[in-house]
């Protein structure tokens, strides 16, 4: 390993020359009230912060920041705080994701555009993970993801609540009549009691759980819970650790390999992760360069079980996660599936890092021999194609009734969510069980963004009979958090011409899990003819970041990049003058 000179650092083409401009940076820097000692002849690192007011998963963020500071004051560096946007998942409409590719942009300029050699990436809730990391694999600087960590467990008379699940589960229950309007009150400050993100296995924990296992965290660091003190101190030792990673010159490119990606997988695969992180892991590969598919996740989906006993698949939440051992504790028991030679951002291979992890809880964190969910009975990711999805659409199986996994039914379909839930809670629908709800105008140009629309809500009507599962299909996403037996991410969507968009209320549906499956019983003449008198039906943005995002967005099955930003060739530095 070739150690950096100080001179070879970027942040020193604004430091060090003795012209009007480097001036300007020394005395701009002076202004803010630094001695010239304080940041001259050091590596300058950036703190992506995506802490926000409203973004209560980022809450302690701006704590932790000052942590990361300490760490790279004392290992010898300058550290300067640069806020990001925060894609707080509840607040922001219509859809984080929406917002995923302009974080990833903002993080990339962010730290182009600035004097810095490296940086410590603040972030957790769901599309904070990917957006900042995609931005930094484009720019390749070293970089450490620190995680904001899973907020505390919850608990409500005397059953364990875990965020975005419960908030599903007791919704149904209140609209089925079972819960009163004072306990839908009550509910409301019991599931999420602290700082952090969600405490099940969402899209959060998923994302920061394989960007662990791919070793662009300090080893295990995501299953710290966010309001654990050994939360501040992993913090103040990502400080300490980018700054020997900037002259060791470690950077995304070091760390990232095909090779490395199915590491992530692994863990994906055996945390019961979230569908989203189908599209996030496609989008991040693609700006690594490494080519990686829906089918290379169905690979590893159909030989890893999910292990961790984690709600929306099992019984537990992080925070049970964290004191069976973590993450390393999972990895431990996989290590004849990963590729222990990878390297991380600690310097060692993901082998050393893990020699030692031992697991406390074998119910929380399960065998290979005794997985929380066995293959046969579901899987974290099945991917289907068929005339409905002829680039492909996922399924949670873990998270589904198994009954449905082989069905049939008719489908009754919405154009948009508005129209879905004034239809769903009529009390005359003619819906049953065998009915298949579908909603299409979800995609990524049609809503636009994705939106975590699919998990459709069951009619009020067969929810009062006890019915709390049925066949959905939507070109949108779904919530980690959330389970029940939902078709998601039909590629291509209905909004650009995708069969999805083709299909009628009474269509034949058939949905074959074990085949990987899933089509509409319409011969193809009918389907040509339907094609031919099709018109789009979604609404086109002609000013705004959507009307960017709908221009250039890609399929789910592609990851959801903008065609301009996936790999391609370097940009260069920009010019001091
Ligand atoms: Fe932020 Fe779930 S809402 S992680
Ligand atoms: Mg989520």
């Amino acid at each position: 390993m070739t150690r950096r000179t100080l001179e070879s650092l970027r942040s020193q083409r604004w430091y060090a020359a003795d012209d009007m401009r480097a001036f300007a940076h020394r005395q701009r820097t002076q202004q803010m009230g630094m001695r010239r000692e304080e940041f001259m002849g050091k590596p300058v690192v950036a703190i992506l912060n995506t802490w926000s007011d409203m973004s209560p998963c980022h809450a302690h963020l701006r704590e932790r920041a000052q942590a990361v500071k300490r760490g790279v004051w004392q290992a010898g560096g300058y550290p300067v705080e640069l806020p990001a946007l925060s894609v707080g998942e509840v607040m922001v409409k219509p859809t984080t994701m929406l917002y995923r590719n302009f974080l990833a942009m903002e993080a990339e300029e962010l730290l182009r555009s600035h004097p810095v050699d490296g940086a410590v990436l603040l972030g957790g809730c769901d599309k904070s993970t990917p957006g900042l990391l995609m931005g930094a694999i484009s720019m390749d600087l070293p970089v450490i993801f620190c995680p904001a960590g899973p907020m505390s467990n919850g608990q409500w008379r005397g059953v364990k609540t875990g965020a975005g699940t419960h908030t599903k589960k007791y919704w149904d229950e209140y609209r089925a009549g079972r819960l009163s309007a004072q306990d839908w009150v009550d509910l409301e400050s019991r599931m999420t009691r602290s700082a952090g993100t969600c405490n099940t296995m969402g899209t959060a924990s998923t994302m920061t759980s394989i960007v662990d296992a791919m070793g662009l965290t300090l080893f295990g660091a995501s299953s710290i819970p966010a309001v654990d003190s050994g939360h501040s101190r992993m913090a103040a030792a990502c400080g300490e650790r980018i700054v020997a990673m900037i002259w060791d010159d470690v950077r995304p490119s070091t760390i990232l390999s095909r090779e490395t990606f199915q590491n992530g997988l692994v863990a994906y695969m055996a945390m019961g992760g979230s569908t989203n992180a189908a599209v996030h892991l496609v989008a991040m590969a693609r700006r690594a360069g490494v080519d990686l598919t829906l089918d290379d996740m169905a690979e590893v989906s159909a030989r890893i079980p999910v292990l961790a006993n984690l709600f929306p698949s099992g019984d537990y939440l992080m925070e049970d996660f964290w004191f069976a051992g973590g993450l390393p504790a999972l990895l431990a028991k996989l290590e004849a599936h990963l590729d222990l030679s990878r390297p991380t951002i600690e310097g060692r291979t993901l082998g050393q890092a893990l020699a030692g992890a031992q697991c406390w809880n074998h119910d929380v964190i399960r065998d290979l021999e005794n997985p929380a969910v066995p293959l046969e009975k579901g899987r974290t990711l099945a991917v289907l194609r068929g005339n409905l999805a002829p680039d492909g659409a996922v399924m949670k199986t873990s998270a589904a009734n198994p009954k449905f996994l082989r069905h049939e039914g008719p489908a009754l379909v919405f154009d948009s969510p508005g129209e879905m839930n004034k239809t769903l809670d009529d009390p005359d629908l003619d819906v049953s069980e065998d009915t298949i709800l579908v909603l299409r105008n979800a995609g990524p140009v049609g809503a636009p963004g994705m939106p975590e629309w699919g998990n459709l809500p069951i009619p009020k009507k067969l929810l009062a009979a006890g019915i709390r599962d049925m066949v959905r299909i939507c070109d949108g996403r779904m919530s980690g958090t959330h389970y029940g037996t939902c078709v998601l991410h039909v590629s291509p969507e209905a909004a650009i011409g995708g069969p999805l968009g083709l299909l009628r209320t009474g269509d034949i549906v058939v949905l074959d899990v074990a085949a990987g499956r899933i089509d509409m019983k319409v011969d193809e003449a009918e389907i040509a003819r339907r094609r031919a008198e099709w018109t789009p039906t979604a609404y086109r943005y002609d000013r705004s970041f959507a009307a960017l995002y709908q221009r250039h967005v890609s399929q789910a099955h592609e990851g959801c990049d903008f065609d301009f930003l996936a790999a391609g060739p370097s940009v260069p530095e920009p010019p001091i003058y």
